[in-house]
């Protein structure tokens, strides 16, 4: 399915934004939000990450100019699955889900997140979704540039060495030795640092430090100010 149809009588009427900085556990925790409520959920870190591999799939070598990224997320499209919670992508018609991690497009990812026309692209998918239904959306900015209205808007944070730990937990399927965590938590940093200009924290955000939190009762909040405010 594509989201390039306009949305045309939108009533954004439930929307829960939870942004953060890299590896917050954003997305993890806003599906499993989003599966407690039975209601569906979007992350826009998935679409920047979209259009930035089917970009490099085209070839040349970055920077590349805003065009020839535009251009390629033609490639992209969205589905959402019978059973499935998640709006997920696809590139040129396939499912992409392990490239769109890969250390080459989180190292690419921040230049093309830049891009004032993909920005766009991205804000103008994601209150397609919103436009279907009761939704739950994760990235940088969607409590303010994209879903100010937004029912319930969540900020996550966590301290950048657990953030580290949990992203190379996820990717390496173990622990990581001393070594690899300071890597990832160096590339973390730099992340944010490029990333600075478009995370946003709303100033009606409710801000989580999940440095002590486990998944479960960081999904366990949430859930219980979602449900107050429904
Ligand atoms: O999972 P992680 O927090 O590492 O990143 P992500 O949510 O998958 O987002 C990947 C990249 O997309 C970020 O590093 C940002 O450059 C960009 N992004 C953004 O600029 N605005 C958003 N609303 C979401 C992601």
């Amino acid at each position: 399915m594509s989201a390039a149809e306009p949305a045309r009588g939108v009533v954004r009427d439930f929307v829960i934004a939870i942004d953060g900085p890299a590896a917050s556990g954003k997305s993890s925790t806003a599906r499993r939000v989003a599966e407690r409520l039975g209601i569906h959920h979007a992350d826009s870190g998935v679409l920047y990450r979209a259009a930035t591999l089917a970009r490099q799939r085209a070839g040349g070598a970055p920077p590349w100019p805003e065009d020839s990224v535009l251009g390629a997320t033609r490639e992209v499209t969205f589905v959402l699955s019978p059973g499935e919670t998640s709006w997920a992508v696809r590139v040129k018609g396939s499912s992409v889900d392990d490239e769109l991690h890969s250390p080459v497009v989180s190292g690419l990812v921040s230049h093309v997140a830049q891009m004032p026309r993909v920005r766009s692209w991205v804000n103008e998918q994601m209150r397609w979704f919103a436009a279907r239904g009761p939704l739950v959306v994760d990235g940088r900015d969607m409590g303010t540039a994209v879903f100010p209205d937004a029912r319930l808007k969540i900020f996550l944070d966590a301290h950048p060495t657990v953030r580290a730990r949990r992203r190379s937990l996820q990717q390496l399927d173990r622990l990581p030795s001393v070594e690899e965590l300071a890597a990832e938590t160096e590339r973390l940093t730099r992340r944010d640092e490029k990333d600075a200009t478009q995370t946003r924290r709303a100033p009606d955000a409710i801000v989580i430090d999940t440095t002590h939190l486990t998944q479960d009762e960081q999904v366990a909040q949430i859930a219980a100010l979602a449900k107050g405010v429904r």
